[in-house]
């Protein structure tokens, strides 16, 4: 593997979890791998779990890391090409880029959908510059679109908490305050194509998925329709992809509940983080015995060891 963007690149899931597997028990098995090789992080957001559980994946196969928070103590970049740079970003991406490749054997890139244009979000501008100006392998750490180490270890939870062997998933929106990109949602129905289990979407009104993500997936716009049945809650929430980036929506009705949940078949409550307590989940839930929100989390450094693991054996 070079570039990794999507959990699509697993190819087998069966396969990609008995490889997730034999790297959560086997973690220091790979350290000549990663030795005298430098891994390069770049953030464009914020993150906790990204940083560290990938930091953690890198220096478990031996790996150097250096970490470039682009809005901390790097020039203001400009990204758009024809640009007259007259204000107040100094560097241009198309330099900085091949200039990171120089330091470096792979890149991690996180970068969000800015929500200034679908077309360049979807497109992926930011991370495909880095695929095609840097050189190196490039993976994901959450880009405009996906977020593929995150569906990866969120499916490594599920396989290893199941207890039939297609499980019943649903995922449902729930409300927040601020609008927050689709990437998550988008590749973990990338991830219940790949797995195979039976999955459904809940979302209000006005907040469907790009079509091209959905795909045949089963979509309500009734959550207590969704639930019962359940084995697996993950909820997320996301901006409109139809009304842009916009926050239609912030009804509590579809915030997750020790009476949702008992809707379910005893199901347990995943999600990303970080979560709005008692806006998405209600404290009572995600501090139950079935939430897995840790585990999930722990989980990060045994999906990105992973993919660290086959980039650097395609070294
Ligand atoms: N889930 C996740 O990617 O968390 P961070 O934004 O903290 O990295």
């Amino acid at each position: 593997m070079r570039h990794f963007t999507s959990v699509k690149q697993l190819g087998n899931w069966q396969d990609a979890y008995a490889a997730a597997k034999y790297v959560k028990e086997n973690p220091f098995a790979d350290q000549a791998l990663g030795k005298n090789k430098t891994l390069l992080m770049v953030f464009f957001n914020n993150s906790l779990r990204t940083r560290l559980s990938t930091q953690k994946a890198a220096l478990n196969l031996g790996m150097n890391v250096i970490v470039l928070d682009i809005a901390h103590g790097a020039w203001k970049l400009e990204t758009e090409r024809g640009v007259v740079m007259d204000g107040d970003k100094s560097e241009h991406l198309l330099e900085a880029i091949p200039v990171m490749g120089c330091y470096c054997d792979a890149i991690g890139v996180r970068s969000f959908a800015r929500f200034e244009s679908k077309e360049d979000d979807y497109n992926e501008v930011i991370l495909n510059q880095f695929i095609q100006y840097s050189g190196r392998p490039v993976f994901s750490m959450e880009a405009a679109t996906r977020h593929p180490l995150q569906t990866y270890a969120d499916l490594i939870t599920i396989e290893e908490h199941k207890k039939k062997a297609r499980p019943k998933v649903v995922m449902t929106w729930a409300p927040h305050p601020k609008a927050l990109p689709q990437a998550v949602p988008n590749s973990f129905i990338e991830g219940m194509e790949l797995a195979g289990y039976d999955f459904v979407i809940a979302n209000p009104e006005g907040y469907d998925l790009a079509p091209e993500f959905v795909g045949n997936a089963r979509v309500t716009h009734d959550q207590d329709e969704a639930l019962p049945g359940a084995d697996f809650v993950y909820a997320k929430n996301w901006a409109s992809y139809d009304a842009y980036g916009q926050v239609l929506n912030q009804d509590r009705n579809w915030t997750v509940t020790t009476e949702k949940m008992a809707l379910t078949d005893n199901a347990y409550f995943l999600h990303c983080l970080p979560v709005r307590r008692n806006m998405i989940v209600t404290d009572d839930v995600i501090e139950s015995p079935q939430s897995l929100v840790i585990p999930e989390a722990a989980n990060r450094v045994v999906s990105a060891q992973t993919i660290l693991k086959q980039i650097l054996q395609s070294l």
